[in-house]
């Protein structure tokens, strides 16, 4: 089962690509957190990427769907996926299905996580995540220890900061919320999740949506 998860910024894609894909046995691939790994390790791809993703802006296509063919194809991906944030763009969207059908696969399913802007912009507010392992937590301080004992600390991401924030939101509006019409045109089956609540309510609603 390949999955992909859609929603603006702050609406718990990451936190739930964990445990659904734990709990259904796929991979779990993040755009976001490859890129910020890049960057970490001073790599050319992370230098590339480095002034889009802090002033909110989408990195270019060319350089997601590099990273989509190539992980598509690694031994660990034949199972299925669960692709957060991975898909922004018609042009990705596009670029993914035709990865895909040369691997003989397609996108399953699309989840629509649903939040409102005020909850969006608080929870963005008050996020710190590993620098490490990437996990997101609320309202833990910088430099806490991460809860996965990995060695990491909780640092606060340089694209939360107010007008980044604004930008992303902007962002998503423009060039990626028309990539769920381009989903239901080509026949994927599109779900809409209420993602607001407690966040494990949130991943049994994902649960049982894509058992239905
Ligand atoms: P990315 O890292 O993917 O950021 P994003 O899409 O903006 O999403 P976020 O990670 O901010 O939010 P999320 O939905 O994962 O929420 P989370 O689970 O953390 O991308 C960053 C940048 O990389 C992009 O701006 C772009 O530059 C670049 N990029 C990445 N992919 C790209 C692509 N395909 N094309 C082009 N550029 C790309 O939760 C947020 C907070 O809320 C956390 O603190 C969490 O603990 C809390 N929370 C979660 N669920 C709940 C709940 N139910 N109740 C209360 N709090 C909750």
């Amino acid at each position: 089962m390949n999955i992909v998860l859609l929603g603006p910024p702050g609406a718990g894609k990451g936190t739930q690509a964990e445990p659904v894909s734990a709990r259904l046995g796929l991979r779990k691939l993040a755009t976001g957190d490859v890129l910020r790994t890049a960057l970490r390790d001073g790599t050319e791809q992370g230098k590339r990427a480095k002034s889009f993703m802090e002033r909110g802006d989408l990195v270019p296509d060319a350089v997601i769907l590099g990273i989509l063919k190539e992980a598509m194809a690694e031994p660990a991906s034949a199972a299925g996926v669960v692709l957060d944030g991975a898909v922004r763009t018609v042009p990705q969207a596009d670029g993914l299905a035709a990865v895909m059908a040369e691997l003989g696969r397609r996108v399953d399913a699309v989840l629509m996580f649903d939040v409102p802007d005020e909850e969006l912009v608080q929870r963005l507010s008050s996020r710190t995540v590993c620098d490490v392992c990437q996990t997101p937590y609320s309202g833990r301080a910088p430099g806490t220890p991460c809860d996965r004992k990995d060695g990491g600390k909780l640092v606060r991401r340089a694209d939360d900061e107010p007008e980044a924030i604004r930008r992303r939101l902007h962002v998503y509006r423009e060039q990626t919320a028309p990539v769920l019409d381009w989903y239901r045109k080509n026949g994927a089956r599109v779900v809409a999740i209420d993602a607001v609540g407690p966040k494990e309510d949130i991943t049994e609603r994902v649960l049982r949506e894509l058992a239905s």
